[in-house]
């Protein structure tokens, strides 16, 4: 639905260049919830902004729905319609709302139907229809001040919705809301995934909200794409920093002479008590050093950090096991050089939830 193909994006800034998108190829299937996270500065907005040609790209190209919207832009004057109704299939949600105070919720959510020229009668049909889509059927008449955060937005998600649009992109839309009011308009965006089967690419700077809705989701780093995936890919990926941070679980060695190693359960090896078949096959001493479970991208995951007595050589059949019960086994680096010999560690370290 969405594909960047070495998309670059360089500004002039005071006489300096300053290189925000350095080659990003993102792909975005239809029907998925997309995240993008990264650290203030990483180029996140520059990405979005560039996607729907709010800014033009430096170089590299731009698909959504099969059209190369860098290619309209490319051709000028002519292309301008063409490339204002490309873009009014794409809806654009803000983190500060960007509301009119002086219009009424509904000549707000309007405001994008009269650009597109859409007669009266059936600009306040279809706005009463996205208002009851977002829940605030009610709000019709009000103003912007006398809504909360919560209900700004969403009538920001209304307004993006007016155009009809397959692709919904959202930069930050939940970083100035509160935690419920946050996980209310992640529902909202969630659902509407759902029922309209609409694309939604987020951006954001909060791994919560890439837990808690995303399908998929990459990491940016100084304008570069350095992770991406499904999540049960990421998941899967030894090493992967979003995987880590998506789903800590922590806990080092307590000695060099042991094998540290992150087990991922998914689907129905969840249920299977493959632990304690480990420890009774191998006749080894397991210990827990961390365990979580949780839902990301709306399945259910385990994550449990086990420390097996011997250096890794000594494990590899064990290792072998989980792996063929169809679990994910990662070894952990054994980082034991800041541990002092001479103390005793503790059997059992933090246990994450
Ligand atoms: N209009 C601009 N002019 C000059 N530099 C910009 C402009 N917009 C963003 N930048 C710079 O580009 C880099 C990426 O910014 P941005 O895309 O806003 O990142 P993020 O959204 O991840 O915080 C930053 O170094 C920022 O200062
Ligand atoms: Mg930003």
């Amino acid at each position: 639905m969405i594909t960047t193909s070495g998309l670059t994006k360089v500004y002039q800034s005071r006489g300096r260049e300053v290189t925000a998108l350095d080659g990003v190829d993102l792909h975005v299937r239809e029907g998925e919830v997309y995240g993008v996270i990264g650290q203030s500065g990483a180029g996140k907005s520059s990405l979005i902004r560039c996607i729907n040609l709010l800014e033009r790209p430096t170089s590299g190209t731009v698909t959504v729905a099969g059209q190369d919207l860098t290619a309209l832009a490319g051709r000028g004057h002519r292309a301008g319609k063409e490339l204002r109704e490309a873009r009014s299939r794409i809806g654009m949600v803000f983190q500060h709302f960007n509301l009119l105070a002086s219009r009424t919720v509904q000549a707000n959510i309007e405001l994008p139907l009269e650009i597109l020229g859409v007669p009266g009668r059936d600009r306040s049909r279809k706005v009463l229809e996205l208002l009851d889509l977002v829940g605030l059927a009610d709000k019709a008449k009000a103003y912007p001040g006398q809504l909360s955060g919560g209900q700004k937005q969403r009538v920001g998600i209304a307004r993006a919705l007016a155009g009809d649009p397959k692709v919904l992109l959202s930069d930050e839309a939940t970083s100035a809301l509160d935690p419920e009011t946050t996980r209310s308009i992640l529902q909202l965006l969630r659902d509407l995934n759902q029922q309209l089967g609409l694309t939604v690419l987020l951006i954001t700077h909060e791994m919560d909200v890439v837990k808690t809705i995303c399908d998929s989701a990459a990491l940016m780093q100084k304008g570069r794409i350095v992770e991406s995936g499904t999540v049960g890919e990421l998941l899967a990926t030894p090493g992967s920093e979003l995987a880590h941070e998506l789903f800590p679980v922590g806990g080092a060695a307590s000695g060099p002479d042991s094998t540290v190693v992150d087990v991922t359960f998914h689907g129905d090896a969840a249920g299977r008590p493959v632990i304690s078949q480990l420890s009774r096959t191998y006749n080894i001493d397991i210990s827990i050093l961390g365990a979580a479970m949780d839902t990301v991208g709306g399945k259910q995951i385990g994550r449990m950090r086990i420390e097996l007595p011997g250096r890794f050589e000594e494990n590899v059949v064990p290792i072998g096991f989980l792996r063929e019960q169809g679990l994910q086994a990662e070894v952990v680096e054994n980082d034991v050089t800041a541990i002092p010999v001479q103390t005793p560690a503790p059997l059992t370290k933090e246990v994450a939830k």
